[in-house]
């Protein structure tokens, strides 16, 4: 049996408002196994980043714990944050966040060479070429379309084989043939890589990418199914918007 990745359990977060305070995890606990790749789907404003920057290390939890790959973050140091974000974990948002001096080898090498570590040739090579870039690599992100640019992303993420990928809306620039693209990309990645995928999305096409999707509604999980369940996005659609409904 496979352990869990990550282990949330009754996390709270929330953020200082005006005089007051909101709160916007509320006693959200979640388990998450290796290899295993699931969507996070919600209205906005649900809380579904909040989550992805808690697991990712970058916010910390008001209360609950927040275990990954071993590690519990509520009780880190902030150096040891820093290392953890940099080695454990890769980050796709939905604007690329590209360095627009960097060429896009460099791009893809930056989080391994701040951290001091050597990525081997063949390795940044095969993954140049799988996301299809071989003919590219020294382009400058302003002179790439928006679908490569997020395969630099996707690139820059998976180089260091980090145990947990966290991707926050990364079809949101996308058109629907790079949204295709990509949804082959990251199965084919997470196959060959074995690692854990959270992704937020809005759209249920690429909901079904996972193996697993997640509702969260006013900062509480209201469902948490297998895609399996589903035939195609139509169903998965109408099963969301009746969740959302049904929920309190
Ligand atoms: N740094 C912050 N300070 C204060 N409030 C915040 C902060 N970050 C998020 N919030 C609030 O927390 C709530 C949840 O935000 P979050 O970004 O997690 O939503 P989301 O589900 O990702 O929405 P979207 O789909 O629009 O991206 C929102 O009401 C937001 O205004
Ligand atoms: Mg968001």
């Amino acid at each position: 049996m496979s352990s869990p990745v990550i282990s949330v359990s009754h996390l709270k977060r929330g953020f200082k408002s005006g005089s007051g305070s909101i709160t916007v995890l509320k006693d959200i606990s979640l388990t998450v196994n290796r290899g295993e790749f699931v969507a996070v789907m919600g209205a906005s404003g649900s809380g579904k980043s909040t989550l992805l920057n808690v697991l990712g290390g970058l916010l910390a939890p008001d209360s609950g714990t927040v275990t990954v790959d071993g590690m519990d973050l509520g009780s880190m140091s902030d150096a040891s944050l820093t290392v953890y974000r940099r080695d454990r974990v890769g980050f796709i948002f939905q604007m690329f966040n590209l360095v627009g001096t960097l060429n896009v080898e460099e791009n893809i090498l930056l989080p391994s060479l701040a951290g001091g570590r050597r990525v081997a040739p063949a390795a940044l090579d095969a993954m140049i070429e799988k996301v299809g870039l071989s003919h590219r690599r020294h382009a400058m992100p302003d002179t790439l379309s928006g679908g490569e640019q997020q395969r630099v992303a996707i690139a820059r993420a998976l180089v260091s084989g980090p145990a947990l990928v966290l991707a926050d809306e990364p079809t949101g620039n996308l058109d629907s043939e790079n949204t295709r693209l990509m949804g082959d990309l990251f199965r084919d990645l997470h196959r060959a890589q074995g690692c854990a995928f959270v992704l937020v999305t809005h759209a249920p096409d690429v909901a079904m990418w996972a193996d697993r999707v997640i509702v969260l509604k006013d900062g509480s999980i209201v469902d948490d199914r297998s895609t399996a369940e589903f035939a195609g996005p139509a169903e998965l659609s109408s099963f969301y918007e009746r969740t959302l409904n049904d929920a309190l």
